[in-house]
């Protein structure tokens, strides 16, 4: 039986309260959701390769000084966090032109962009995670304008530190999707980098084939997400070339 209380659940991730006061357990699932969840399928190990790589670019992004919530792993398919107040932003940034730019805009797909560009989406399922702009989040008090310039600056700088450590590995960082929140200790409160940075809200495309190595592969149904997500983990050298993630404990024999 699970004792632990849960405190939220989203469409691939659970929060449990954590161990110690001002902590909680970041749960990753094998559930996937495209179009604001109208699609919906399950992937074996998902959950296992997204927690190893997300765990792998935040411990690397803390190294540059990008503060995120991220304190430790506990195991394969959780980690332990800094409890935040999410700020109910999605923060996209976009290098080269795909997905929903390209509609909005009639941009060319795979055209790079005259430089990055971070767009501001509000953060309600219900509404469909609207494209806003900063007006809006000043106005309805989602942020003020201090934490917004915070914000942009940790975007452009993990922005510039995933291309070029993606860019290394023979991948391009197209687009990703970044949260924040507010981090409190004491009186001081600081903006750092919440939630996960994985193949579920980047796209990674391989540079010498632009084939996509992220959660396109579901949402297009073209087919295997998971060795596409084992991709980039070998890449990143989190995974060895005959390491394959284990999915579920034993299998009962009848
Ligand atoms: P989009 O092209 O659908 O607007 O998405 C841009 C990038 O941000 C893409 O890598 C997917 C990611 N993303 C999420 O992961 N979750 C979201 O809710 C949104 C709006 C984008």
């Amino acid at each position: 039986m699970n004792r632990r209380r849960k405190i939220y659940e989203g469409k691939a991730k659970i929060l449990y309260e954590g161990p110690e006061a001002g902590t909680l357990i970041q749960h990753f699932k094998d559930d996937a959701t495209a179009n604001n969840a109208e699609k919906k399928d399950q992937f074996d190990g998902k959950g296992v390769l997204n927690n190893r790589i997300s765990e792998y670019l935040f411990t690397r992004l803390s190294e540059i000084g990008v503060p995120t919530h991220f304190i430790r792993s506990m195991n394969m398919r959780e980690q332990l966090i800094k409890e935040v107040e999410i700020i109910p932003l999605e923060v996209v940034v976009r290098n080269i032109a795909a997905g929903t730019i390209c509609k909005r805009l009639g941009v060319e797909e795979g055209k790079p962009l005259p430089r990055s560009i971070i767009e501001f989406y509000y953060k309600n399922d219900e509404l469909g995670d609207p494209l806003i702009a900063e007006e809006h989040i000043t106005a309805f008090g989602w942020a003020n304008p201090q934490e917004i310039d915070d914000i942009m600056s940790l975007a452009i700088r993990i922005n510039d530190y995933l291309c070029g450590l993606f860019t290394g590995i023979g991948i391009q960082v197209v687009d990703f999707k970044l949260e924040f929140g507010r981090h409190f200790q004491g009186d001081i409160m600081r903006i750092i980098l919440a939630d996960e940075i994985s193949p579920d809200s980047c796209r990674l495309w391989d540079i010498d084939t632009n084939e996509s190595l992220d959660k396109d592969k579901f949402r297009k149904d073209e087919g295997g997400l998971i060795e596409a997500y084992q991709e980039v983990a070998r890449r990143l050298g989190i995974l060895s070339d005959n390491e394959r993630v284990i999915t579920k404990g034993p299998v009962l024999v009848k």
